[in-house]
């Protein structure tokens, strides 16, 4: 919905595209995004206009330029144990029925890029295609989650389309599973992900290269978030936690080139916080002739305008894959 609104309001002049890293770098404007489709689980949300949904967050909001209505996805107990109410096409037909209903809606809606923000969910990768496609051939509803879904429908399109990016802000592996990476290099795919980084991992990771640069040795690192949103108190389950857990933790060693011993989590839901998270970030590290300095960085985050100006960006670079026929993955976007 902070996508939608924020978008809107750019296309229309109303604000400056603060929170957007390329605004005015990438050669595809913001007027040219169109949103052809949107889909969900919640009973609340499927059957309505986008609009109605967003203008349930953002009353300043009324109208959009693009408003479909909100289909039904699949839902595989994406929201489970969370206070919605939920349905999914695969509630009354067979997986593959219901990734060919996706296909055939996807084809009519012909959207370039596909984006995935489901709630944070406990998932085990698939690491090679044919166990994916076994799972998906058996029906095995227990082994396959939506985004994986979602994921494995959007190179079928791709496929039939001749070409479509998938952008996974969620902390799935897909765009680091090889499963995935193998299905959209040989379909015209290409997927970003995972997991969309706008707090203090993006944070931590500027300081990392920051020490690095000036060959200080990192000794530790911890870092936490607190945020009082409904993914937050999703992460109250911990399976779904050690999913972020996995994607936020591989920075240190990616940009240190040592896994320096380190703590990063997203820790902690407290209702009151809201969608403004609570950050915070302390590092050791040792300097010039052994001495141990410390950082510490605090902070409170909107959470959802952090993700919703990635979001502005990653389109467009999904797009500007697709002209440029990056099929697979594209590492630094990912990174
Ligand atoms: N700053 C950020 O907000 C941020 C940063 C990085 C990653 N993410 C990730 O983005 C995702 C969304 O975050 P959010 O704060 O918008 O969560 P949210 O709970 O507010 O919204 C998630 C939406 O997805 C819907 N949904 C859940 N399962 C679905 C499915 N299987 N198919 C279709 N729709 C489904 C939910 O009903 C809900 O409308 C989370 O996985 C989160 O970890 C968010």
């Amino acid at each position: 919905s902070t996508f939608v609104a924020g978008l809107e309001k750019l296309k229309k002049g109303e604000i400056e595209p603060y929170g957007v890293p390329l605004a005015g770098e990438l050669p595809i404007d913001f007027k040219d995004i169109r949103i052809v489709g949107s889909y969900d689980v919640d009973r609340a949300k499927i059957g309505k206009k986008l609009s109605e949904v967003v203008s349930q967050y953002w009353c300043d909001v009324n109208s959009l330029s693009d408003d479909p209505v909100v289909s039904t996805g699949v839902h595989l107990g994406s929201v489970k144990n969370l206070p919605i109410e939920a349905e999914g096409l695969e509630d009354s037909m067979t997986l593959k029925e219901a990734i060919e209903r996706l296909v055939d809606e996807w084809s009519k809606l012909d959207p370039d890029v596909i984006v995935n923000t489901c709630t944070t969910e406990a998932v085990k990768p698939f690491g090679n295609k044919e166990e994916l496609l076994k799972a998906i051939e058996n029906n095995d509803k227990g082994r396959v989650t939506a985004p994986q879904v979602y994921a494995y429908a959007g190179t079928l399109y791709a496929k039939k389309r001749g070409g479509a990016a998938f952008v996974n802000v969620i902390p799935t592996y897909i765009a680091n599973d090889p499963a995935f990476v193998e299905l959209a290099k040989g379909n015209n795919s290409c997927g970003f992900g995972d997991d969309g980084a706008t707090g203090g991992t993006p944070f931590t990771a500027d300081v990392l290269s920051h020490l690095a640069q000036r060959n200080r040795y990192v000794k530790d690192v911890a870092q936490f978030n607190i945020g009082g949103n409904m993914d937050f108190f999703a992460l109250t389950d911990e399976g779904k936690n050690k999913s972020k857990e996995f994607t936020k933790s591989s920075i240190v060693k990616d940009i240190l080139g040592y896994d320096a011993p380190h703590y990063i989590k997203p820790t902690g839901y407290l209702e009151p916080l809201g969608d403004k998270k609570f950050i915070a970030i302390h590092i050791e590290y040792t300097s010039f002739n052994g001495a141990t300095d410390e950082l510490m960085i605090s902070g409170r985050i909107n959470d959802s305008p952090a993700l919703g100006g990635l979001l502005v960006d990653l389109v467009r670079l999904g797009k500007i894959a697709l002209n440029r026929k990056e099929y697979g993955t594209v590492y630094p976007v990912n990174a």
